[in-house]
């Protein structure tokens, strides 16, 4: 294997949410909080980021950027970022956008929580399927703007769109909007052509914009396609596209996203409210990472199919009555255990002090994520097999 993702890195001491900030984020708690483990004994299942070292052609253009020795102002101007990025989503998507249409901001979050102002009116409301990515749900609350969920429908396992209740949501003369998440988080589905089409056309109908959030889109098991939910309505011009480099690349505190804006009356607010400065150092590792990384992200998605592959055998084993289904994108799992638990038990705390996993559930997803924990497999199957043996272990012993 030409890169190693066995290797275990050490992340104390990096200023790393997984390692120090999952009190605050999973339990609203500061350093007071005390658990029967040592923070160092957790085994880290939860925040959305791998514990993969990024690609070294990142890490040599970082290093090339900083050996320049002057990070002053520093915004997109270089035709290249957009040259290099288009040219990645045309090999893998086929599909292209025109130069004018991108954007950058620090993350794909802060682009939602800034698009949700610019597009819902005060009185008007944000739609998402449930169970929910829940900055979705924050970024509708932050802006005191109301929001809707429309149950996605699960069949042992398999999430599908309830069309009708979506429509109805959809009709809602106050819904303006509708953030939709492709490839799914947590679900892991990747919708297919037909669904899109399916969400695409209430949307049209109804006059929605729609923030379709493709954040985990080169995060494909092998064998699958990922359809960009702009490459279906390429006359409609309000879908707004979030791509990035941060989950794909490992880089997410490096901030910086990629968003398409078609229209060019949503451009021009942007541009007028947006503080549009970048980091230099993540220009460099964007760029570097579209540019370059592809060997890497290939070698990445044989360990994650790996990872999906051992925990389905893993869990059949030794959890039998826990439903899981191998993600068709993502590295996340999403798994019921809702059979070994009564429903009331708060899933993160159970499992941080009975197991000394951290990991995220239930309604840390808005709702309809009942009995479900999600667990991070973007990790050395080392790190993998300790946490899959401690959740069992405890869910067994009951
Ligand atoms: C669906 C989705 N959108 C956005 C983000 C975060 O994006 P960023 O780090 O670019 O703000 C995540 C991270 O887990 C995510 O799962």
């Amino acid at each position: 294997m030409a890169y190693n993702f066995d290797e275990i890195i050490d992340r104390k001491n990096s200023n790393a949410l997984s390692t120090d900030g999952f009190r605050e984020h999973i339990f609203h708690a500061d350093s007071t909080m005390k658990f029967p483990y040592e923070d160092d004994e957790f085994v880290r299942m939860w925040v959305a980021d791998m514990e993969f070292a990024t690609p070294q052609v990142i890490v040599d253009a970082i290093r090339d950027r900083l050996e320049h020795r002057i990070f002053g102002y520093t915004k997109i101007f270089d035709p290249e970022y957009y040259n290099t990025f288009v040219r990645w989503t045309e090999e893998r998507y086929q599909w292209q956008f025109e130069k004018d249409h991108l954007v950058t901001s620090n993350g794909v979050i802060p682009a939602l929580y800034e698009l949700v102002r610019f597009i819902c009116k005060p009185d008007e409301k944000v739609l998402f399927v449930t169970p929910s990515y829940s900055y979705f749900k924050r970024a509708a609350d932050i802006n005191s703007r109301e929001y809707i969920c429309s149950d996605l429908i699960n069949s042992d396992g398999y999430y599908t769109i309830d069309y009708d209740d979506f429509a109805v949501k959809a009709s809602d003369q106050k819904t303006t909007l509708c953030i939709f998440c492709n490839p799914h988080n947590p679900t892991g589905r990747i919708w297919s052509i037909d669904e899109l089409k399916q969400v695409g056309d209430i949307c049209i109908r109804h006059g929605l914009w729609v923030i379709s959030d493709e954040i985990h889109c080169d995060l494909l098991r092998i064998g699958n396609t990922h359809t960009p939910f702009a490459k279906i309505f390429p006359e409609y011009d309000k879908i707004i596209t979030c791509m990035g480099p941060s989950k794909t690349f490992n880089i997410a505190g490096l901030m910086i996203s990629n968003i398409i804006i078609p229209s060019s009356a949503m451009r021009s607010v942007w541009k007028e409210f947006h503080y549009g400065f970048e980091n230099p150092l993540s220009i460099a590792a964007s760029q570097a990472a579209y540019a370059h990384g592809a060997d890497w992200l290939d070698h990445l998605r044989v360990y994650l199919d790996e990872n999906f592959k051992f925990t389905g055998e893993y869990l059949a084993k030794h959890l039998p009555d826990a439903k899981y289904r191998i993600s068709e994108a993502t590295y996340l799992a999403w798994i019921d255990v809702g059979s070994y638990l009564p429903a009331e038990v708060d899933l993160p705390l159970f499992f941080a002090n009975n197991a000394g996993v951290l990991l995220e559930g239930g309604n840390m997803f808005v709702r309809n994520a009942d009995g479900y924990i999600r667990l991070i497999l973007a990790c050395p199957r080392s790190m993998l097999e300790e946490g899959l043996r401690r959740i069992c272990e405890i869910l067994n012993s009951r």
